[in-house]
């Protein structure tokens, strides 16, 4: 039986959010310092920056980054990062077994973000430190000069002020490997407390508690629960943070990946709803979805040096992503979209080398990895309204989630420019996969392109030496045949078909 998708420009979820196409940079091995910074490099530019890497961000389509961490800031003084740059201080970065130089800190990354063209999102330290260095940080930001902290940043250079919208309230504090680890009800006083002083500071503000570090996470729910119940009226949105890779060799559930992401929204949906209904609030809090990607952390690359080993941006979480990665990642990309409702702001984790979508040569090229293609497409495209598709397909099994759909799929609706994209994985191990849709509903419409994300061997990647080895191309079989869409969907591939 063909993979039937059932559309109709009436099914609207919520319009597409550009906060969706958000990324996230931390100090965390070679993310920042030879990734996006690099004075020596060829290609960089009067402050530093790699321009290569500059113009991949803006070709990947990010539309805001999370910055400096990730578990790296529940460590870190943000002091230490401004002023005249022989100043400041080199630490030991506890998270990471590394050695911080902090050459750059928040007004590089600002530079930094304006020329990336994204807005930033800014985490506070809630582990080590408290309310008091956050609202420090935000005077830094975002106060008008005539005081001592926007005044100070009007010395190094920055008269105006930033005006940065969203802030983090701290980062994963609900896993016992942060630095600071909280219990909920610990962290639901010192983020509600954050949130009050900083809003008295800047009313404007979107604030973002955390919420849980993965759906596995045996406090999930409650923890957000306990968070809620104690900040609703003061933040805005509660965090998600999730991970994904194929462990043992188990294929078939690693393809079923975007179940789970489905999942952990749909509860913590469910979970802030409770406390609205408890409470008797009308606001509704929305996800921040600030980390989630495809990460091999059981793998050596990510374990982090150790003993009197404290090297500056050592080699680090740099995953090789292979086509099957491309494809449960642009599924992860369809779940977000789905939940437009609700996912307010998303960020892949992360931007450059570490867990990245761009990778870089220390002085030598930038190149991208499989998964840059699903996003920037996505990023490119998604336009107008979210559609829900409903999807027929067979089922295949799997010892994580029991049964999945071999296919998923979501769709955006612009209806000024009349264009319409779908967004389809075949992600069952039976094969190639007849597709089917009827799109009667739409009017007249012509196909712009199909493209297809795939590979025959599942496993291949793009390499510093073979960067184009998977690459979308052209889907030939797909055709609007009266007002069917109608095409064959490889084994474990993504597609993006546009239509207007
Ligand atoms: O993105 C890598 C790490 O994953 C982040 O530092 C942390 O927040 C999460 O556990």
């Amino acid at each position: 039986s063909p993979v039937t998708l059932t559309l109709h420009p009436s099914f609207q979820v919520a319009p597409v959010r550009r906060r969706t196409f958000g990324a996230f940079v931390e100090h965390l091995g070679r993310c920042v310092y030879t990734g996006i910074f690099e004075p020596d490099h060829p290609s960089a530019d009067e402050d530093g920056f790699r321009t290569d890497v500059l113009a991949l961000t803006r070709e990947l389509g990010v539309s805001s980054v999370r910055y400096p961490g990730g578990n790296f800031v529940s460590g870190y003084r943000w002091e230490d990062g401004v002023g005249p740059v022989e100043e400041r201080p080199a630490r030991h970065d506890l998270a990471w077994h590394s050695t911080e130089p902090n050459t750059v800190g928040l007004d590089e990354f600002m530079a930094w973000a304006g020329k990336a063209e994204v807005e930033p999102m800014y985490a506070v330290n809630l582990g080590t430190r408290g309310i008091e260095e956050a609202l420090d940080v935000l005077q830094y930001a975002n106060a008008p000069q005539g005081i001592a902290y926007s005044d100070q940043r009007a010395e190094n250079g920055h008269a105006e002020p930033y005006g940065i919208r969203m802030w983090c309230l701290g980062n994963e504090m609900d896993g016992p490997w942060q630095a600071g680890h909280k219990t909920a009800e610990e962290y639901a006083r010192i983020a509600t407390e954050a949130a009050r002083l900083m809003r008295q500071e800047d009313p404007d503000l979107e604030l973002i508690a955390c919420g849980s570090s993965s759906s596995q996470m045996e406090t999930f729910a409650a923890w957000e629960n306990t968070v809620l119940t104690e900040s609703y009226d003061l933040v805005d949105m509660i965090s998600a943070h999730a991970y994904y890779s194929e462990k043992d060799g188990d294929q078939a559930s690693f393809l079923a990946s975007a179940d789970d992401m489905d999942h952990f929204i749909d509860s913590v949906v469910a979970t802030a709803d409770h406390v609205r209904a408890k409470l008797k609030r009308d606001k509704r809090i929305m996800i921040s979805f600030d980390e989630w990607n495809i990460w091999y952390q059981h793998r050596a690359e990510s374990r982090p040096p150790s003993g009197d080993d404290w090297p500056v941006a050592p080699v680090l979480l740099e995953d090789t992503y292979s086509a099957m990665d491309a494809v449960v990642f642009g599924n992860l990309l369809i779940s977000l979209l789905r939940h437009s409702d609700r996912v307010a702001s998303a960020s892949l984790a992360q931007l450059v080398n570490v867990i990245a979508p761009i990778m870089t040569a220390p002085g030598g090229e930038a190149w991208k990895q499989t998964t840059f293609h699903p996003f920037a497409l996505t990023s490119r495209h998604a336009a107008g309204q979210v559609l829900d598709v409903r999807v027929t397909a067979p089922s295949f099994e799997n010892t994580r989630f029991g049964e999945s759909s071999a296919a998923d799929a979501v769709a955006t609706w612009d209806e000024e420019s009349g264009a319409l994209t779908v967004f389809v994985v075949n992600r069952g191990p039976e094969g190639e996969q007849a597709l089917d849709a009827d799109l009667a509903g739409f009017g007249d419409l012509e196909l712009v392109e199909a493209v297809t994300l795939h590979h025959e061997d599942p496993y291949a990647a793009n390499t510093q030496d073979a960067p184009e080895t998977v690459v979308p191309a052209p889907n030939d079989s797909v055709a609007l045949d009266g007002g069917r869409l109608v095409g064959a969907l490889p084994a474990i591939s993504w597609s993006m078909i546009r239509l207007a």
